[in-house]
C-alpha cells in the first residue's frame, strides 16, 4: 500500500521543483507550453520568483516526488492552472487527483471563481482528468470537430455562485 501526499512548495524548495518540472518536459514535452531547453536555462532567481508568484503544489508517493501542479492568479478573480504532470510509474494512481483537487482548493480559498487551463488536442486523458473535476470546454476556443489554431483549447471550471467565498 503506498502513501500518497500533496504539498506546497515555497521558493526555497526551487531546486526540487526545477527537478521535477525537468522530468515533466523531458517525459511529455508536446504537452505543455514551454520547452526544456528554456526551462534548463532559468537562474535560481527565476525559479525563485516563479515559486513566489503562483502556488505550486508537488504530489509524492512514499516521500518521491509523483508529480507537480501550479495556479498562477491572472486576475482578482480568475487563475490558471499550469504544469500538470505525473510520473508515468504513478499514472492511474490517484496522484493527479489529489493535485487537482489541492490547485482548485487553493483557487476557492482564495476567491479565484474562474480557473482556466489549456489542453492539446487528442490529450484525453488530461481532458477526462479535468473533466471529472468540473472544467468544461470553452465554447469559443473550438471544439473537437474544429479545434483552435494552435491545436490546444481552453478549459474552464467556473464555481456556482452560491459556493463562493465571499
Ligand atoms: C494528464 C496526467 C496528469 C493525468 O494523470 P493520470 O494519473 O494519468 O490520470 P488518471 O488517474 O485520470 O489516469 C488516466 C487514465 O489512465 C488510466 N490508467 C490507469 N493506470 C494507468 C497507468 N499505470 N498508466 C497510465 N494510465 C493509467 C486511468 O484509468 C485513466 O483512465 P481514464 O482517463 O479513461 O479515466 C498524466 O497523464 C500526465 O502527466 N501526462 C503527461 C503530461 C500532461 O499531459 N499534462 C497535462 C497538460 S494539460
Amino acid at each position: 500500500m503506498t502513501a500518497l501526499t500533496v504539498r506546497t512548495l515555497d521558493p526555497d524548495d526551487w531546486r526540487l521543483c526545477r527537478a521535477v518540472r525537468i522530468a515533466a518536459l523531458t517525459d511529455a514535452p508536446e504537452a505543455f507550453g514551454s520547452t526544456l531547453s528554456h526551462e534548463e536555462s532559468l537562474s535560481e532567481e527565476r525559479w525563485r520568483l516563479r515559486l513566489a508568484g503562483r502556488s505550486q503544489f508537488l504530489a509524492e508517493e512514499d516521500g518521491a516526488p509523483c508529480g507537480l501542479v501550479g495556479v498562477v492568479p491572472v486576475g482578482p478573480r480568475a487563475a490558471d492552472l499550469i504544469s500538470m504532470w505525473v510520473r508515468p510509474a504513478s499514472r492511474g494512481t490517484g496522484a493527479a487527483d489529489l493535485l487537482v483537487r489541492a490547485a482548485l482548493g487553493w483557487a476557492d480559498e482564495h476567491g479565484f471563481a474562474e480557473v482556466r487551463l489549456r489542453v492539446i488536442e487528442g490529450n484525453g486523458a488530461a481532458e477526462r482528468l479535468y473533466a471529472r473535476h468540473g472544467f468544461r470546454r470553452e465554447a469559443a476556443s473550438g471544439s473537437a470537430e474544429a479545434p483552435g489554431a494552435d491545436g490546444e483549447f481552453t478549459m474552464v471550471r467556473v464555481r456556482p455562485a452560491a459556493d463562493r467565498v465571499r
